[in-house]
C-alpha cells in the first residue's frame, strides 16, 4: 500500500517515516510513505501557501492552487486516489475505518494547517474527513502519523505474524488481557499463579476471563457490541 502525505511541515515526518515498524514495512516493500511538501507549490515567488480569509476574521487559511496542485501529485495524476483530510470536523478515526483504509491500493492524507483549508479544496478533492479526537491540534500532522500507524500494521508484511494483528484489543471489542514477563515476583508482586503453571487452556481461559474484566471496567461502552460464547458467558457469571 502506498500511502502519499501533503503538509506544509514535510521534516516532521522525518525519522517516524523510516524507523521501527514503517521503516521495516517499507524495506519489505509491503508499503511506501511519500511526504509532499506543500511549500514546494506556493503561487507566486514567495512560495505563498496561506492567505487570509474572505469576510475577515482570525487566522490563515491554506490557499486553493498550491493544496489543489499538491493532493493532485500526490494521487500520481489519479483522480480515483481517495484523499482523507485530517480536521478535528472529521467523522472519528476508529479501528474499523483502519481496516477500511488498508483494503487501498493508495491513499492521500492531507494534513490541515492554520484556521482550515478553502471549502472548495475541501469540496471537490477531499473524499473524507477524518478526526482522531475531540481536541484540536496546530495541525494535522500527528493526526495523519496515527492514521498511516495504524492503517500500516494492518497492511500484510508489515508486521512479522498476522497472529499479533488478530489478538489484539479492537479488533474485537474487547481490550486486552494483561502481560507479564520475568522476573516472577517484582516489588513483592507475584505474576498470577495460572500463568506459572504452563497449562496451556487454563491460560486461555484466564486471558479471556480477564480481557472481559477489563473491558467491563474501563470501556463499559465496548459490551454493547459484544457477541459471547457459551464460554464467555460462563466466564462472565465468574466475574459478576
Ligand atoms: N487537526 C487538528 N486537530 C485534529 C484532530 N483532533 N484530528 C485530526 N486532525 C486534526
Amino acid at each position: 500500500m502506498r500511502f502519499d502525505v501533503v503538509s506544509a511541515a514535510p521534516e516532521v515526518f522525518s525519522g517516524w517515516r523510516t524507523t521501527s515498524m514503517l521503516g521495516r514495512g517499507q524495506s519489505a516493500e509491503a508499503i511506501t510513505i511519500e511526504v509532499h511538501d506543500l511549500r514546494g507549490y506556493g503561487i507566486d515567488r514567495y512560495g505563498t501557501i496561506d492567505d487570509s480569509p474572505y469576510g475577515g476574521g482570525a487566522g490563515m487559511l491554506l490557499k486553493p492552487e498550491p493544496l489543489a496542485a499538491a493532493i493532485e501529485t500526490a494521487q500520481g495524476g489519479d483522480p480515483a486516489v481517495p484523499v482523507v483530510l485530517m480536521t478535528p470536523q472529521g467523522e472519528r478515526f476508529c479501528q474499523g475505518i483502519a481496516r477500511e483504509l488498508a483494503d487501498l491500493p493508495r491513499l492521500v492524507l492531507v494534513c490541515g494547517r492554520y484556521e482550515g483549508i478553502d471549502e472548495r479544496v475541501r469540496e471537490h478533492l477531499v473524499t473524507r474527513e477524518l478526526s482522531i479526537g475531540d481536541y484540536v491540534l496546530t495541525g494535522g500532522e500527528l493526526a495523519a502519523m496515527v492514521v498511516v500507524e495504524a492503517v500500516a500494521r494492518l497492511v500484510p508484511g508489515v508486521l512479522g505474524d498476522l497472529e499479533s494483528v488478530a489478538d489484539e484489543s479492537h479488533s474485537e471489542p474487547l481490550l486486552e488481557y494483561p502481560h507479564y514477563t520475568r522476573p516472577a515476583e517484582f516489588r513483592g508482586e507475584r505474576v498470577p499463579e495460572v500463568l506459572l503453571a504452563g497449562h496451556h487452556e487454563r491460560v486461555r481461559l484466564w486471558r479471556r476471563q480477564e480481557q472481559l474484566r477489563r473491558t467491563l471496567e474501563r470501556r463499559p461502552d465496548l459490551a454493547a457490541h459484544w457477541r459471547l460464547s457459551d464460554e464467555d458467558r460462563r466466564l462472565l457469571a465468574r466475574i459478576l
